[in-house]
């Protein structure tokens, strides 16, 4: 790939962006299609994105080097990434990954000298009910077993292309293990546009108002006031957009949505830009979910042909609304809204300021609305059926039904449709949990719960969530857990502000000196002092979230950091300074012991 000329690289540049019109708001789809068929974003490409868009340089080349996903030097034909979530970890991803890098003769991360493969991980792809699971050139492989792999080394070592590739290796499950109201019975297509259409937009909100919807991406603002805010904001154009990133880890709800309810979510986005007033709006789909693009393009075309998106919708010549699929690249923090608006116009995904909120100022600084795929999909179904029967479930103040993604120790992972205030008791006993330890609901940035606290209900007055619930038994060493969270977090931090750039880094460091042995108390107090400064100093919801973890598990698991500590000493240094210096001082044959002082 190294001999890619110059000309082919500026050729290749000028038509990837005269497909997209020159549009600098699509930088990052076009980027994704350089590296597609050269298999990188060469230096050369950046220079050429800068000159043809007019952008400053700097500027291309940090939106490249932002995303996770993009690459400036050649990656091997086959690019493979296991997904290194927790669940996956403690089912034996680690020793399979290993497996593999020795049998392909692989060091992690570098292109084998043939160029025929790389290696690496990446976070939670969302598969954790089916994993350990890896990508191969962006698609899905689930399920996996060392018999596997071993079949998938000889597909590579004989240059066999995926689309030959058994098309089981890429069957995606989903799991549905409880349904309720919105996985239930299915809704006929165009349904809740009809329905709206004929109640008025008016009395759709009031039904979404009645209804008591809030968002189902975590932070549960209420849908309808959200939809009012942004209709009530004077503007020239407004936007709908679909948080499709499911980046925390240990969820797999959106995927199971988007994979086989993906009407539902395009009518409830459909209903929305009715009510607000918009003409065109997105699916921010993270790239981990590559392997949907295609489907859920032929249902944005079927769904055209129907007359249910595009120019005058069902026959109404003044109801026009499409909606573009974004693909994102490898960035956690883009599931953040305002990182993700940067994002859908072209640019890295620092999270803005705020305020102003999306509502008022979101996409191109027009007014907004972004919900996650659950809470447009529930949101047709209230379209069509109003909003009693829906704030009749749940609790006084978390109305309806909630999908939680459960996985980790027990018999039946996968998607679990219950009404809000069930118990953390009551899953574990759905899903066929034994003996458990603990349960983190909420993916990484969420709450850990000890087994007092399996009564506690899942609702926002009591225990919140995205949907995500990991499972871990008494077998399990939850310092493990911490770890693995804390790497996450470190990868994943944008890098913007110092508390969360430097904060996740010395937790990290420090939970590894803990796991190492070579911890302290005096390091546990450390832990807790930068936690608290993590949360109540950092930029984002990232940062503000991203030491939950740590500060949980000290206080309600301090046994597993005390059984780990150096019970003889107070202080510990992390660095050892004897073991950095012995190279010099046997190249020099110097005598310094007394370095320390
Ligand atoms: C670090 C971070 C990651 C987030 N990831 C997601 C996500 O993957 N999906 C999502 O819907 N919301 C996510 N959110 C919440 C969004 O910012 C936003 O609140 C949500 O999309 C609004 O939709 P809702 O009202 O329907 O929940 C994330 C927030 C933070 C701080
Ligand atoms: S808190 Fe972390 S992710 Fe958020 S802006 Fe700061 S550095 Fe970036």
């Amino acid at each position: 790939m190294s001999t890619i000329d110059m000309t082919t690289i500026h050729t290749t540049v000028q038509e990837i962006t005269h497909s997209y019109a020159y549009q600098a708001t699509e930088l990052v789809q076009m980027l994704w299609q350089v590296q597609e068929k050269l298999s990188y974003i060469p230096t050369a490409a950046i220079d050429s994105f800068a000159e043809i868009l007019k952008l400053p340089r700097a500027y291309v080349a940090g939106v490249a080097g932002f995303y996770s996903f993009f690459h400036d030097s050649p990656r091997g034909q086959y690019d493979i990434y296991f997904s290194d979530n927790i669940i996956e970890h403690l089912q034996g991803k680690p020793q399979l990954m290993d497996y593999l890098l020795q049998k392909l003769k692989v060091e992690i991360g570098k292109p084998r000298a043939d160029g025929r493969v790389t290696i690496d991980n990446t976070a939670c792809i969302g598969m954790s009910d089916q994993g350990p699971a890896m990508l191969v050139n962006g698609y899905t492989v689930t399920q996996l077993t060392q018999a596997k792999l071993d079949k998938i080394a000889e597909l590579i070592e004989t240059q066999t292309p995926l689309s030959h590739w058994p098309t089981e290796f890429f069957q995606v499950q989903d799991n549905i293990q409880h349904k309720h109201i919105l996985l239930g019975e299915p809704l006929e297509e165009g349904l809740a546009i009809r329905v709206m259409l004929a109640r008025g937009t008016d009395a759709t909100l009031a039904e979404i108002e009645k209804s008591g919807l809030r968002g189902c991406g975590g932070a549960g603002f209420k849908t309808a006031t959200k939809w009012a805010f942004c209709r009530n904001t004077h503007a020239d154009e407004r936007y709908v957009v679909c948080n499709a990133d499911e980046g925390e880890p240990g969820t797999f709800k959106d995927r199971v949505l988007l994979q086989s309810y993906a009407d539902l979510v395009f009518e409830g986005m459909t209903v929305c830009a009715r009510i607000i007033g918009a003409h065109q709006g997105f699916l921010y789909l993270r790239g981990e979910y590559r392997y949907l693009l295609q489907p859920l393009e032929a249902v944005l075309a079927k769904r055209r042909e129907q007359g249910l998106l595009g120019e005058q919708i069902l026959g109404n010549p003044n109801f026009s609304f499409d909606i573009k699929i974004h693909l994102g690249a490898g960035a956690y923090v883009c599931g953040a809204e305002l990182a993700l608006i940067e994002s859908l116009e072209g640019k890295r995904g620092v999270p803005r300021n705020r305020p102003p909120f999306p509502v008022t100022q979101g996409y191109l600084n027009k007014p907004t609305v972004v919900n996650n795929v659950e809470t447009f999909a529930l949101a047709a179904r209230i379209a069509v059926y109003g909003g009693d029967g829906f704030a009749a479930l749940g609790t006084k103040q978390s109305k309806g039904t909630k999908l939680l993604s459960i996985s980790g120790d027990c018999l039946r992972p996968g998607i679990y449709e219950f009404p809000f205030g069930v118990s953390v008791r009551e899953v574990l006993e759905a899903c066929g949990a034994q003996d458990t330890q603990a349960v983190q609901i909420s993916g990484a940035a969420g709450t850990c719960l000890s087994a007092k606290e399996f009564d506690r209900k899942i609702a926002f007055e009591d225990v919140a969530t995205g949907g995500s619930v990991m499972i871990f038994n008494r077998q399990r060493d939850l310092l493990e857990v911490v770890r693995n969270f804390a790497h996450f977090f470190v990868h994943e931090s944008c890098g913007f502000c110092t508390p969360c750039r430097v904060g996740t880094s010395l937790l990290k460091n420090l939970v590894e000196k803990v796991y190492t042995g070579h911890g302290t108390a005096d390091d546990l107090k450390d832990m807790s002092h930068i936690s608290q400064i993590l949360k109540t100093a950092s930029h984002c919801g990232l940062g503000q979230t991203a030491s939950n973890h740590i500060a949980d598990t000290l206080k309600k698991f301090p046994e597993v950091y005390r059984k780990r500590l150096l019970v003889e000493a107070d202080f510990e240094p992390a660095f050892d300074l004897d073991s950095a210096l012995e190279e010099a001082r046997q190249i020099t044959g110097r005598r310094d012991e007394l370095a320390y002082l």
